[in-house]
């Protein structure tokens, strides 16, 4: 190897060396910026976290806490309220096939059939009568009509409609 192979090599060593110390400073440089910085959070994570403790997370206290405890029951009251079964139709006939229709088409556990036989008597105690028994419940000598056909979110409207579809649809 001739001398300036030589003098060429050691510069080119020191070139290498300086540039590797120059990037193992910039990762160093880099890895502290990024601690410098507050972690970023997804803010549908946030939420989601938010909504999941919720019900406990929730302070109430003192005077103004029950105040708002109450209002957050209320808000939950009117929230179930709203929940009108099959979408609030009035439709008796969407009620009827939906719900009264497991009893009713069958005859299961002595429940009155669409025969015009088995509706005679009961007309005869009158409509508003078999509406309070839909709406209220009855037990009769046949069986055990449960109250709004075991559907407590139905309205006593929709009750109503379902029991006028029935008697207008006896065979
Ligand atoms: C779990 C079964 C069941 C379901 C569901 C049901 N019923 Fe009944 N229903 C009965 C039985 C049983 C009777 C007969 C009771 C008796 O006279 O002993 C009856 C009777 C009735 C009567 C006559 C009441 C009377 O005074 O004679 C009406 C009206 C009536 N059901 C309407 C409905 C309507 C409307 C629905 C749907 C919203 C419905 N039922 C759902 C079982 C059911």
């Amino acid at each position: 190897m001739r001398n300036y192979d030589l003098e060429f090599l050691k510069k080119f060593s020191l070139v290498i060396g300086f540039l590797m110390l120059v990037t193992l400073g910039l990762i160093l440089g880099a890895l502290y910026l990024h601690h410098q910085l507050p972690p970023e959070v997804d803010p549908s994570a946030v939420k989601r976290t938010q909504e999941r403790i919720a019900p406990v997370g929730a302070v109430y206290a003192g005077a103004t806490g029950a105040a708002a405890q109450q209002a957050a029951a209320a808000a939950a009251a009117a929230k179930a309220a709203s929940q009108v079964a099959y979408g609030g139709t009035l439709d008796g006939q969407v009620i009827y096939n939906n719900l009264c229709t497991g009893c009713h088409t069958s005859g299961a556990g002595g429940a009155p059939t669409l025969d015009q036989a088995h509706w005679g008597p009961r007309l005869a105690k009158g409509k508003e009568t078999l509406h309070k028994h839909a709406i209220e419940g009855f037990t009769g000598t046949a069986g055990v009509m449960p109250p709004k056909g075991g559907n407590p979110a139905l309205t006593d409207e929709q009750v109503v409609a379902a029991v006028d579809w029935m008697l207008a649809n006896l065979k």
